[in-house]
């Protein structure tokens, strides 16, 4: 799990910058997604880009059943009960939620994918007068001036961050860098790290929808 976990986590971080061009419309309005837009495009066409694509589909496949099966074997386990219960003395409560977290993530993928990626690798998008390459920061723009899917995009950027506060410690502590010498600058990296990435990525959203990007 610890594996395909940071493999992940090196995903968000590639996400997390690519998506982050659409900040660009902050200060060059006239820009109007063009930045964002170019990188997007790149990544839709390189051969290396999607097939190392392939390789992520199959490493959430595989985190997340590898998650479902850790959950079971922890819940038979708690069915034979402890002698002392802990709860939060002995661990967070979003430690203990993992599998739920999951899967809220899950269904925020299910959502997110059927958005983006099915329009744009599978069904087509738009394409726009001028422009060679097809226009995913109109369909942002589009999607997001949705109240109802602006919340829902918060909250699997909230659930993403209490998974990542526990999974991105908890991946290298499994690797074995659990000593005290590495042990404070993991938990310092990994919560900046859980805190900073969904922020940005809920500001998307949340800065379409307010129309503080995207307006022209
Ligand atoms: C909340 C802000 C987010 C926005 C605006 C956003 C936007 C996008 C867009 C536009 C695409 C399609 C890219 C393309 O087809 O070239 C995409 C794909 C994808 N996103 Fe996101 N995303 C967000 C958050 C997330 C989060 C939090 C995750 C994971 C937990 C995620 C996982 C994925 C995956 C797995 C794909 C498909 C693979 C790929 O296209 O590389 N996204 N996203």
């Amino acid at each position: 799990m610890s594996l395909t976990g940071l493999f992940l986590i090196s995903f968000l971080i590639i996400h997390v910058c690519i998506n982050a061009c659409i900040f660009n419309d902050l200060f060059y309005p006239e820009d109007d997604g063009d930045m964002f837009n170019r990188a997007a495009h790149f990544m839709a066409t390189s051969m290396v880009v999607r097939t190392l694509e392939y390789g992520l589909f199959i490493g959430f496949i595989i985190h997340i059943i590898q998650g479902y099966v850790l959950e079971a074997k922890n819940l038979s386990r708690r069915g034979k009960g402890y002698k002392i219960n802990l709860a939060n003395k002995g661990s967070k409560w979003y430690s203990r939620t993992m599998g739920l977290l999951g899967t809220l993530l899950l269904l925020f993928l299910i959502m997110h994918i059927s958005h983006f990626w099915v329009p744009s690798r599978i069904t087509g998008l738009e394409e726009v007068e001028g422009k060679n390459y097809h226009n995913l920061f109109i369909l942002m723009v589009d999607v997001f001036h949705n109240p109802v899917i602006v919340v829902l995009y918060v909250l699997g950027c909230i659930s993403l961050a209490y998974h990542l506060l526990h999974g991105f410690q908890s991946a290298f502590r499994t690797l074995g860098m659990h000593n005290t010498r590495y042990i404070g600058m993991i938990k310092g990296i990994g919560t900046a790290f859980s805190i900073i990435v969904p922020f940005v990525f809920a500001l998307m959203p949340i800065s379409i929808y307010m129309d503080w990007i995207g307006r022209n």
